[in-house]
């Protein structure tokens, strides 16, 4: 028998079938009428998602085309950008810039904890001229969200630097109004909290930052923010071929997400993230990420002494078709992940719960079994 897996990482994630379906469309020509049509409406209802005036553009490219993105078209060579380091996608934005020529500031934040307001603002102090922070919104490797994220901004604003903001595995998932917090540029990505599958990188440029863009000039071919300005203005259309198929199932998951309304869905995500903590606490298990910076779309959770993540990942994939990830670099043994985000009901939170339990009873963990689920289950009444 050969059923399809529940897809429990931190992307790609489970993908409705309705959006599966509409990838299945016939092609069209992407110089042609129906492109034209789709390609307005799938910028607007991204600008509802991202909840801005700020422009959209869908790039195709994974998440980190858009990271590249920014990073090649904002700083010149010398310029000098913040950057919270606290996780792997942290270092991996700081380099990005650095590809770029930027002088990177890290800004060293203790692993399992989120960067605070105090620590930016101080910063900010004793680094003169600052051109930009980037933040990471929801640091995937460890499980922590950046809840000073609003006044992070603010602080950056109030010093004269652009705000940008990698939300890629969170944007959906959690509250991000990117008009009203201000956000300049911000990156997500397709296979996350969009339910969508991989492929697809999706960033907003606000007035401020197409004053930077168009002062520094795009230091690259493909994501020239300014070449896929003027396609939309003059063609709407994008400069290249872009992934008709992701683009046509992008434009379903957005009909789908408005549908529900971008509050109850991110509501969803919310409630989810209670029953899953509430799950595991239950089971006596322990978290990575400090209380106050923990996710709601990524949960990191401790390994318990003598069993190994790679056994209790092998058997919940084969024994219950659950697919959950491990931990980066030193992390790899010491975490496991689930990706909470994009299909969000008691189905997958039920099957997640119980198989992880089934998992670690049959690996020899002592909790009793069923304390998850008894914890879980009253907080799923009304997801
Ligand atoms: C916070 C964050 N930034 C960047 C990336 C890279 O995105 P992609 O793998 O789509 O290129 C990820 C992927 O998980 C991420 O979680």
């Amino acid at each position: 028998m050969s059923l399809p897996q529940l897809i429990m990482l931190p992307g790609p994630t489970n993908v409705p079938p309705r959006v599966y379906a509409a990838m299945c469309k016939p092609m069209i020509n992407h110089r042609g009428a129906e492109f034209h049509e789709l390609y307005p409406r799938l910028l607007e209802n991204a600008k509802k998602v991202f909840q801005t005036e700020s422009d959209l553009f869908v790039l195709t490219s994974s998440g980190t085309g858009g990271v590249e993105c920014a990073a090649s078209n904002l700083l010149l060579p010398g310029e000098k950008i913040l950057v919270p380091v606290g996780g792997t996608f942290g270092e991996r934005l700081a380099d990005a810039f650095r590809v770029y020529g930027a002088n990177v500031v890290d800004l060293k934040v203790e692993t399992g904890s989120a960067p605070t307001t105090d620590q930016v603002r101080e910063a900010l102090r004793r680094e003169k001229d600052v051109k930009a922070v980037a933040v990471i919104y929801n640091e995937t490797s460890t499980g922590t969200t950046v809840r000073d994220l609003p006044e992070i901004g603010k602080v950056a604003k109030e010093n004269g630097a652009l705000f940008i903001v990698d939300a890629i595995s969170v944007l959906g998932g959690d509250d991000l109004p990117v008009g009203k917090w201000e956000v300049d540029v911000c990156i997500t990505a397709s296979q996350k909290c969009l339910a969508t599958p991989p492929g697809l990188a999706l960033v907003s440029v606000s007035k401020d930052a197409w004053r930077v863009i168009e002062r520094s000039k795009p230091r690259t071919e493909y994501f020239d923010l300014i070449k896929y300005r003027k396609f939309r203005d003059e063609k709407k259309e994008t400069p290249f071929t872009p992934a008709v198929n992701l683009f046509f199932a992008l434009d379903e998951a957005f009909q789908m997400i408005l549908e529900t309304g971008m509050e109850a869905w991110i509501g969803r995500h919310k409630k989810a993230a209670r029953a899953y903590y509430s799950a595991f606490k239950g089971m006596g298990l322990s978290f990575f990420a400090e209380e106050r910076s923990r996710s709601n779309v990524v949960l990191a959770i401790n390994m318990p002494p003598k069993i190994s993540a790679k056994d209790l990942r092998e058997k919940l994939r084969k024994k219950y078709g659950v697919v959950v990830a491990g931990g980066f670099g030193n992390l790899k043994d010491a975490i496991f992940r689930i990706g909470n985000m994009g299909i969000v009901t008691p189905r997958e939170v039920i099957t997640t719960v119980s198989a992880v339990e089934g998992s670690l009873h049959e690996l020899g963990y002592p909790g009793t079994l069923g304390e998850g689920l008894r914890a879980a289950i009253p907080l799923l009444s009304d997801l």
